[in-house]
């Protein structure tokens, strides 16, 4: 296992525990791809191809498959890296100077050493492998060591080659309300591009790339990745005349410049990626468990109960109050206090800026309901959009200067609001401190930080898109710090900020301002493929969805809820007691379960019948919990058959169906299965099973 070199030490091959990843150095000195997927014995065995161009519009350096193709010379392809020296030369030439090898308790680091032909500019190429989750984490350093500033026009983390043509690309596509819409397209000659301009990762497109080879949930090649960052990125895929397909990701490069001052070095955010010979459920899984194992917070997250659907704006002391009362009643763990509790922020209108507390709403101070929340013996959170600034509210009156602009123009308002420009230090500072008293003044245990609107008017500086991300990363760790039992949630407009980037930033994630128990099905179905279930925040809400206009019946709605970190959002007050009791029955249900759930393997199971149901299971050692739904019923539908995976061929399971128990053998619950049906719109069923000792 790990990294293995050739005698030559000229390749380099490496090894998890099913995959293996080669590359070498050849006589000019390029880096060379070789290989990529199931494991190889010996490096030995691994050689360089001669390359001789096909033409001389087919150069040796179009045609090379190069780790890290860089800009310049006779490549015309895409190129990871773009710099211009002082001396307005736009090319790198690039020589290897040798390598070093990192070892840590569960993974090992290979860091190549790449430096200029000409100019003090060095280039780092890491591979950091984690061979038990058969992943590996690409990224690149570059320094400035020369005596000006280097401007960087152009920075992927990393290029892949995958010796395939006509492979399917998958990813999501979708907006506000419509985030996590699963799209698979086929690769053919021509760029495919996906990206985000606006300064946020998630609701269109995703950091991530999947190239399969028709492959299933069980079966078949998946080559995939996923970028950790959270603000712009670009992703290119594209098909090559030379009989392969290649894929980088990166910095988008859209009105980009990052510029290096002499001794400056920056690290391009990293990728994860992995091989699976075995389906798509392979790479969920190894991603999923190194997300809980190496990127997340440990620990369960709580059952909260959120007050926006429920009041909006008009919030006050006296209502939350009330709501919190039956929030624990319920069996919530968290009350959160939403938007509308500062400054004069009755409406969108104003108050973003303004953190002081409301009098007017809160005329006993936010004591009184921190005080009640705490004396039910429930966590407080509470909402923030720290980023931006009314343009009535007094902050902006005070700092017209803080807000991203360019002089001779009208700044863009966007759900009536500027975007601060937090790379400021001032800005920067005064985010920092004004969550930092918020925290220290009040008892809270949870920040749900919003961002509603995209970026725009940056200003002068191009380097803001990545650095505006890298301040908010830094103000949440910095604060983490001082407050270590805070929990943070990311929420931008919903699901705007989802990634591998804020997955080890934050610890809370809103999946979408979308509520529908229908709908989110197919969110969270494509959210599952990358991120881990945890990191997935679900709400029941009430009925009419005030989005869909459809109305599903509470248990369904729990039960979609109840697939991710379960969450309520309803207005309470106006439950009736059999929905109080429902409620009840579910929160409690919800806490039994949360640890196979949160922390357990996730299946997307197959359903074999021609009616539309959906079924999935979790796993967590000999406990297990299946879901099935079925949105819609026709008369003289068939059922379907359940059928279980990760389970111990000889193993004896027990499953709690509403008929009775059932007791049968891992091998049958696997290969033969079980036959369900559920009849009526909406049903669902949430079965739970362990297996005998
Ligand atoms: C957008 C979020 O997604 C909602 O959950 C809510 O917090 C509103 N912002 C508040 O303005």
């Amino acid at each position: 296992m790990g990294i293995a070199v050739s005698t030559k030490n000229d390749v380099f091959l490496l090894n998890t525990k099913s995959t293996s990843y080669g590359f070498g150095i050849d006589d000019r000195g390029l880096v060379r791809h070789v290989y990529w997927g199931r494991k190889l014995q010996c490096v030995e065995e691994l050689e360089l191809p001669e390359f001789t161009e096909v033409s001389t519009n087919d150069p040796v350096f179009q045609i090379t498959p190069e780790e890290f193709p860089v800009h310049g010379g006779l490549r015309y392809k895409e190129h990871c890296l773009k710099a211009i020296f002082a001396d307005g030369t736009r090319e790198i030439v690039y020589q290897y100077c040798g390598y070093d090898v990192e070892k840590g308790e569960d993974w090992e680091e290979l860091i190549l050493h790449l430096r200029d032909d000409h100019y003090e500019f060095f280039v780092d190429l890491h591979y950091k492998l984690y061979p038990e989750y058969d992943l590996m984490e690409r990224s690149v350093e570059v320094r400035n060591q020369t005596e000006a500033p280097i401007q960087i026009e152009k920075l992927h983390s990393a290029q892949f080659h995958i010796p395939y043509e006509n492979l399917n690309f998958s990813n999501v596509h979708g907006h506000w309300g419509a985030e996590h819409q699963r799209f698979v397209q086929k690769v053919s000659y021509g760029k495919i591009v996906i990206e985000n301009r606006r300064g946020i990762s998630s609701h269109n497109h995703n950091p991530y790339f999947v190239l399969d080879r028709d492959a299933t949930e069980t079966e078949g090649e998946v080559y995939f990745g996923a970028l950790r960052i959270t603000g712009n990125f670009s992703g290119v895929v594209e098909q090559t005349a030379y009989g392969e397909t290649l894929v980088q990701m990166g910095l988008n490069d859209h009105d980009c410049l990052l510029e290096l001052q002499p001794g400056e070095s920056l690290t391009a955010p990293a990728i994860l990626c992995g091989y699976s010979s075995s389906g798509f459920e392979t790479m969920s899984h190894n991603l999923h468990r190194f997300a809980l194992d190496h990127i997340m917070r440990k620990g369960l997250r709580p059952v909260l109960y959120n007050s926006w659907e429920a009041t909006e704006f008009h919030v006050n002391s006296r209502d939350q109050i009330k709501l919190a009362q039956k929030a624990s009643e319920l069996g919530a763990e968290l009350f959160v206090l939403d938007d509308g509790w500062f400054g004069e922020r009755h409406s969108i209108q104003n108050g973003l800026g303004d953190w002081y507390v409301n009098e007017g709403k809160f005329p006993n101070g936010l004591e009184e309901l921190v005080d009640a929340v705490k004396g039910l013996g429930m966590m407080f959170g509470i909402w923030v959009e720290p980023e931006m600034v009314n343009p009535k509210a007094q902050l902006y009156q005070q700092h017209p200067d803080w807000i991203y602009h360019y002089e001779t123009r009208v700044s863009d308002t966007s759900r009536i609001q500027y975007v601060l420009n937090v790379t400021k230090p001032e800005v920067r500072d005064f985010i920092y401190q004004m969550l930092d008293n918020l925290l220290t003044r009040y008892d809270i245990d949870y920040i749900k930080w919003d961002a509603n609107r995209p970026i725009s008017q940056t200003g002068p500086q191009r380097d803001i898109w990545y650095k505006h991300i890298q301040t908010v990363y830094q103000i949440v760790t910095d604060l983490k710090k001082k407050h270590p039992n805070v929990l943070f949630e990311a929420c931008a407009s919903g699901g705007g900020r989802i990634d591998y980037g804020i997955l080890g930033i934050f610890d809370d994630f809103w999946t979408s301002d979308n509520t529908d128990a229908y709908d989110r099905l197919f969110i969270q179905d494509a959210y599952s493929r990358i991120y881990p279930i945890k990191g997935m925040r679900a709400w029941v809400t009430d009925c009419p969805n005030f989005l869909s206009g459809r109305v599903i019946p509470l248990t369904f709605r729990y039960h979609s809820a109840m697939m991710g970190s379960l969450g309520v959002g309803c207005n309470i007050l106006k439950f009736t007691q059999e929905e109080v009791e429902l409620s009840q029955r579910m929160i409690q249900q919800y806490k039994e379960i949360r640890p196979i759930i949160q922390e357990g393997t996730f299946y997307r199971l197959e359903n074999p019948s021609p009616n539309d149901y959906f079924l999935y299971e979790y796993l967590k050692e000999d406990q297990g919990v299946i879901f099935v739904f079925l949105p819609q019923s026709k008369v003289g539908h068939r059922g379907t058959t359940v059928r279980l995976r990760g389970l111990e061929e000889q193993g004896r399971y027990t499953l709690h169906t509403s008929k009775g128990d059932v007791t049968k053998s891992g091998s049958y619950l696997m290969y033969h299965g079980l036959e369900v049906k559920l009849s009526g719109d909406y049903a669902s069923a949430v079965v739970r099973f362990e297996k005998e000792p």
